[in-house]
């Protein structure tokens, strides 16, 4: 059964929502779970938990258990967004068309949103509902870990910040390195789970991802110099004024898009061991660099 892809990608987005929803800690608990599922069920496009649920159908692992591992992700992505809206980090009041989580509660609210929306994505991958296999968990978590922090998006976003002061401008290599920890670790790792989850090769995927995780955030760069903030749901022309290190800024706009092109046509190659199978992977990396949001 084939989709036109834009409707896969909202049933898949619907799938994730589904999910997240259910898995979420109960709104009514506390102000801290109201908090938490006001920062994870706001309308993200739920991009990784996209490539977690394609690369598990790749291996025909149910989307019980990638389903899961798209939770886990989509919230440490929330958690990072929840802590790079901060006033010490980018200082954002808008995030997916609504009040951030710092302007609608505290700063102390944002912080510990941020911690417990870490853990809780440690805890789904953790249950034996995710894999059987303690060893296929132990390895989404080891690898989650090294995505997500000091060598990782963390340092990613370290980089991000040390960029604004830095006494000369970043540098290509420079910027790809900083591009490919802060935004970069996050998608691999979504994009590897199927293999992970499948005890399969994750080179190929791992490839792929390295590629699209480039083409996203350079997608998103150029969004922020060309973009709508209403369809975006962010406010947008801020990296320049914070002296950001983006590929528009080193390349320029236009060269940055030929760029962005050529690494989505790179990742599309990279998935040539699996065929036609990975039909959804290919339009999804399209996708990333067409996309208004
Ligand atoms: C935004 O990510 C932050 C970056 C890493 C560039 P997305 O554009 O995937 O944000 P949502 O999840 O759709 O809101
Ligand atoms: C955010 O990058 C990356 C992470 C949260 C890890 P940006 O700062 O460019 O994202 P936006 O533009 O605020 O969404
Ligand atoms: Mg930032
Ligand atoms: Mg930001
Ligand atoms: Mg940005």
């Amino acid at each position: 059964m084939t989709h036109p892809f834009p409707e896969l990608l909202r049933n898949n987005a619907a799938l994730v929502e589904a999910a997240l929803t259910a898995m979420m800690p109960a709104a009514g608990d506390t102000q801290l779970s109201e908090a938490m599922r006001y920062a994870v069920l706001n309308g993200g496009k739920r991009l990784r938990g996209f490539l977690a649920l394609e690369s598990a159908r790749l291996f025909h692992v149910p989307d019980s258990q990638s389903l899961r591992v798209a939770a886990a992700i989509e919230c440490v992505h929330a958690y990072s967004l929840v802590h790079d809206d901060l006033p010490c980090m980018d200082d954002d009041a808008l995030r997916r068309g609504k009040p951030t989580v710092h302007v609608k509660w505290d700063e102390a609210t944002a912080v510990l949103v941020g911690d417990a929306l870490q853990t809780l994505a440690f805890k789904f991958l953790a249950d034996a509902e995710t894999s059987p296999s303690a060893e296929v968990r132990l390895a989404l978590i080891s690898r989650l870990a090294a995505a997500a922090g000091a060598d990782g998006m963390v340092l990613g976003q370290v980089q991000d910040i040390a960029a604004e002061t830095a006494a000369a401008p970043l540098n290509l290599s420079q910027i790809t390195e900083l591009q490919a920890n802060k935004t970069g670790a996050l998608i691999e790792w979504s994009a590897i789970s199927g293999a992970v989850l499948a005890q399969s090769d994750t080179a190929p995927l791992k490839n792929y991802a390295g590629a699209l995780g480039l083409a996203f955030q350079i997608q998103d760069d150029i969004l922020d110099v060309e973009g709508d903030s209403k369809a975006a749901g962010k406010r947008l022309n801020k990296d320049a004024d914070a002296g950001k290190a983006t590929f528009v800024s080193l390349l320029g706009l236009e060269a940055a898009k030929i760029r962005a092109k050529s690494l989505v046509e790179e990742a599309s190659d990279m998935l040539s061991p699996y065929g036609e199978g990975a039909a959804a992977l290919r339009q999804v990396a399209q996708y990333v660099i067409s996309r208004d949001r």
